[in-house]
Parts: C-alpha cells; structure tokens; sequence
C-alpha cells in the first residue's frame, strides 16, 4: 500500500506531485507528503488524514523546487502521525516508501548503537539513516543508494531526493511496483501509470530488484546483480486512465451502475458473434484445458469469492476438480501441486502482494499459471503465463464492485471452455449458455432499478448491529461477499453463512434484531434455503429474501422485506445477485453517513502482506 511519486520538472513541481498523489490516494488516506529541492535547499510538507489537508497546508505554507518526491500513507509501523508521514528526512536525504522493510529492527538497533536519534515509529526511517550514514561517509548519492540498497529485506518500492541535487531522483523496486515516466526534458518516478498519467503516457516498468538512477536526461536503471539493463518504455493509453466520478456522487455509485456496460464489453471482447451463426468463445490458444488434472484458484477478499463462485462452476460444468484458497493462507502452506495441473490468480489491481507471492509459489510447480487481472500491466499479469484481462475500466471505489462481476464473467467463460475442451459441453449447448450470457447486461439494468427499494429499505437496515447474510451453492459465495461489502463501507458487522451451516452454530445469534438476508433465486436448492429461512422466522429473525418473482411470490410470506430479481439462468445468477449486495451495502453506509469511496483503515491496492 500507500503510493509514492517523484518528479523531476521544468517547472515548480508541488501542483504535479499533489496531482499525482491525488491518483495514488486509493493506495492509502492516513496521511501524506511532499519534499522538495529548491535552489539547493531541501525541504518538506506533511500532514495527516486525506491529501486535501496537504493541499490546505501547501496553500499557507508553500513548497517551491523543479524536484520533488511525494507519498500517500497507508500505516503500517507507527500510527497516522505527522511524525510518521512520508517523507522522511535524515540530514541532505529524503526518502518516501511503500511496503515495509521486514529487518527494520536489527537496522535500527544498529543505527542506534551508532548514535543516530530516530523521529518516528515507521520502518521507513532506516532507510533515510542508513543513506545519510554513508553519505557522511563522503559517498556520492548513487553510491549511497548502491550500498544501502542490498541491506535492505521485504518488499518495497522506494524514492530518494537529496539536498543540493535538483536533476537527481534514486528509486528502487523490491516486491512493490514501480513505474518510471519520460516526458520532455522531464522525468517522473510513480507507483503506477495512472498516477503518471497526466504528466506522460511513456512508461518504463522497474522488473524485481531493479534500481535506477533518474535525471532529466533519462533513466539509468541496474538489475538485481547491478548490470546495466534495458528496460522498454512503453506507450499507455491515457484514456483509460481517466478518473472522473460523471456526475455521480461517489466512485462506487457510478461503478455500481456501469457494470452492465463493462461486462458487455467484456463479453464482446471473449465472445465470437461468426455472422449471425451460434457464438463461440474467443480466448487466447494457451487456454486449452485438455489434460488438466485440477485448478487452483487463489485471491484475496472479494476476488477469492469471485474464485469461490467460479469453483462451482468448474466442477458442476466441467467435471474439473478445483481447489480455492485465500493467498496469504496458500502462500506459506506449502500445498503440493502437480504438475499437470493449473494455477489461477484473481486480482482486480494485479499488484495484491500476497496473491502475487501466491503465484511465484505455483509458478515452477504447476503446468501453466493463468491469472484474471482488471490492469493488465500490473505484475500479477506479467508473471503469469497468461493474463485474461477483466475489462472493467478503472475501479477506483475502495470497495470492489464491477470488478467483481467482471471477474465471474471471464471465469464463467472459462469454466465454459473448460466444459467443452473436457467433452462436458457440445457447441450447440455453448453456444445457448452464451446466447443467454448476452442477455445479462439488459437483466442487471433490471436490477439496478431496484435502488429506490433498496435506499428505502437501507435506512432501517442502518440501525442493525449485526447482519447475516445466507446462500447456498454459488449463493454462498455471494453471501460472503454480501457481507464483506457491507462491513467495509457501513461499519456494520455482518457475516456470511451456508444456509444449511445455520443450525451449527449461527442461529444463536438470531433474534428480532438482526436482519438476515436471503440470496436465493428460485433453482433447485431454493426448497433447501427456503427450510433454514423459515427456522430463521420461527425465531423472529428479520428476514429480507432476494428472489425472482416465483422465489418471491412462493416464500415472501412472513419475510421482513422483499426484493424481486429478474429471471435468471441459474449459471449467471451469483453475478446478478452481486448488485442488490452492492447497492444494499452503498445505501446503507450513506445512511450511516460514513466515507463510502474511502472507508476507514482499507487502502485500494493492498501491496503489503
Ligand atoms: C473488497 C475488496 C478487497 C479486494 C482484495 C483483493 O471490496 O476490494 O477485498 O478484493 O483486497 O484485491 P485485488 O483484487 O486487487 O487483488
């Protein structure tokens, strides 16, 4: 997490740094930071809470300088302090970082011991120490940074700026991503593209272990054992990296409504309409999963529900046995693999560092490692052996919302190919399951017209404690994910359940407080669902029941509130229920007035384990 940035410009650099930080701000909100090189003298701005107070202080306290380096602050040692904002300075050096530096303790011992005051509580602050270290050695700053580099262990990408050096910035990638930006006659350094965006759409990627040395002239860039390497600069389109929330009053409201046009789009882009005759499936020639003898899917947070719901799709359709796992739990379990089978990584940001550590485990014990990623030049993509991207467009809502729904869209996809490539699925039944596909995006405009009900209904659902959210089959899944985004944006407590694990252990919790709601369109488990709803009832629970109008008109008696969904193929059912989740989850946090783009302690793009 947390997002850092350097510039190297032609002209004052504060306003560009601001910028670019405000681009970065979905890495990390606690606090943020400027420093600047001006006529020599090196100096910086910090404040904590959102980029805005920055802003504020920059507007009565002025930052002049054509270099600069700039940070957001996700925390991770230390608390949301000004103390602990990046950047931070040690005597001619400063430093902003993001991950965290995992032998911080012995450094600072060793820091200590040799005399050196430390000003706050954050990993990051050995780093300047150690540079000023050998800088007072009479070191050059490049020679410094050549020294220190190696001493340090974790993940990080890092940023230096030094006193008396306005066309110098040194910048390390270690685990963190890092991108560098050729303008004219100016460079720039930044977590991501996106960040750079508005400054230049030329864009070096640092691979692992690189460093480099930037002026306005160009990069130098070293790899691990400190050769020289090439690293291509490539073109981005900038279009895509637009951030603009059109009209809406929150990133997530708009994201929440331009799902049916993002999964369409992405259907376009895997589904092969031949002139009129049964569509096939486009996905790239790799994807052939004959002699495959299990999947394993990985992700973290609402991108391993999405692999949650695609597991039962590969088994059901395709008689492929799949494994799932959250990856900072697959990561360290050391799970054998063999090596005809495939690996699976789910990210929106494709930068997730424990779905990316997930993937280096697999990467040399599986036959082929496949991951589904929202930025396809994110490192997640670049390792796989084959990226499918999910064509969303930029999320920038912290929480995920048509990303998700994008990923289950290019999983289907696959556990379709993979029904067929196994003999489960002829080309006639395909081509009906992609027929039925395409009418998806019209059924989720459908249920987008739910929000009346549902912002009527959020206001009562505000005042809840605790909430249960029940599934079954694919559903369950969606449960999990019914309650992960109503805990990260409303505050409210809530959890997911199998239905029928409700009499294990959960039902104690029910009274007339809690709400339960039932995602359970009418297939052929509904009967099932329906039983454990009734045991909710019968112990005044509230239940709220998600159906389509026969699930509805069968059930509904007695239930607290109702919401009718369209129709859907049973197959596509947990992308469509993915919206009422969503729009339940968005309306009941405007209800609670909390910070729905950006909810306490969560950051976008979650680059440290
Ligand atoms: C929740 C949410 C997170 C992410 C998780 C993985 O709304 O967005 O749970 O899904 O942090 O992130 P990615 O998909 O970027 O790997």
């Amino acid at each position: 997490m947390c997002g850092i940035v350097g510039v190297l410009g032609n002209n004052q650099v504060a306003p560009l740094l601001v910028e670019a930080l405000k681009r970065l701000e979905y890495r990390g909100y606690d606090s943020a930071g400027i420093a600047t090189v001006n006529d020599g003298a090196l100096d910086r701005r910090r404040a904590i809470g959102k980029l805005v107070n920055l802003s504020d202080l920059l507007v009565h306290e002025p930052l002049a300088g054509r270099a600069g380096i700039g940070h957001t602050r996700w925390a991770t040692h230390g608390a949301a302090t000004v103390a602990n904002a990046h950047p931070h300075r040690a005597g001619s050096v400063a430093v902003v970082h993001n991950g965290i530096i995992e032998n911080f303790r012995e450094l600072r011992a060793e820091l200590t011991g040799a005399g050196y005051h430390f000003e706050s509580e954050t990993d990051t602050e050995v780093v300047a120490l150690l540079l000023r270290h050998e800088l007072a050695q009479g070191k050059s700053p490049r020679d410094a940074a050549e020294t220190v580099l190696p001493r340090l262990h974790g993940a990080f990408a890092l940023c230096f700026l030094f006193e008396g050096e306005d066309d110098l910035l040194i910048c390390a990638r270690k685990g963190s991503p890092l991108a560098i930006g050729h303008g004219d006659g100016e460079m720039f350094v930044g977590s991501d593209a996106i960040a750079l965006a508005p400054m230049t759409d030329r864009i070096t990627y640092l691979e692992e272990g690189d460093w480099a040395v930037v002026t306005r002239a160009g990069a130098e860039i070293f790899d691990v054992a400190n050769r020289r390497a090439n690293r291509a600069v490539q073109r981005i389109q900038v279009d895509a990296t637009r951030i603009e929330k059109g009209g809406y009053k929150h990133f997530m409201a708009k994201e929440i409504a331009e799902q049916p046009v993002v999964l369409a789009d992405a259907l376009k882009h895997y589904v092969e309409n031949s002139g009129g005759a049964h569509p096939t499936l486009r996905l790239p020639e790799g994807v052939d999963f004959t002699g495959v003898d299990r999947l394993t899917l990985v992700a973290c947070g609402t991108a391993s529900y999405a692999c949650h719901v695609a597991k039962y799709w590969f088994e059901q359709l395709a008689g492929l046995p799949c494994d799932i796992d959250i990856a900072s739990e697959f990561r360290y379990r050391e799970p054998p693999l063999s090596d005809r089978s495939w690996a699976l990584f789910v990210s929106q940001s494709g930068e997730t560092a424990d779905t990316l550590a997930a993937l280096r485990y697999a990467k040399d014990k599986v036959a082929k490692v496949l991951s589904v990623v929202n930025v396809p030049t994110s490192s997640i993509a670049r390792e796989s052996d084959l990226a499918l991207p999910i064509l969303a467009g930029i999320e920038v809502g912290v929480a995920s919302t048509k990303a998700f729904t994008c990923q289950l869209a290019v999983l289907a996809l696959l556990a379709l190919k993979a029904a067929q490539d196994r003999g489960r699925l002829t080309p006639a039944e395909l081509a009906a399951h992609l027929a039925q596909f395409r009418l998806l995006p019209g059924l989720m405009n459908h249920a987008l017209g739910l929000a009346g009900d549902i912002e009527k209904l959020s206001e009562q659902l505000a005042e809840a404690q605790d909430v249960l959210f029940l599934g079954r089959g694919p559903m369950f899944p969606l449960a999990l994910e019914g309650a992960l985004k109503l805990k990260e944006i409303s505050y409210i407590h809530a959890e997911g359940y199998a239905s029928g694990e409700l009499k294990h252990g959960p039902i104690a919790l029910i009274d007339a407080r809690v709400p339960v709601i039932v995602l359970a369109p009418r297939d052929h488990l509904f009967e099932k669902t329906v039983s454990n709803m009734q045991e909710v009832m019968a112990r005044h629970g509230k239940v709220l029941l998600m159906s389509d109008a026969a699930g509805v008109a069968e059930a509904g008696m007695g239930c607290w509130k109702t919401l009718t969904l369209p129709q859907v193929p049973d197959l596509f059912a947990p992308i469509l229920y993915a919206i009422p989740a969503q729009l339940l989850a968005y309306h009941t946090a405007i209800a609670k007035g909390t910070d729905v783009d950006q909810p306490r302690n969560l950051a976008k793009s979650v680059t440290v384990e």
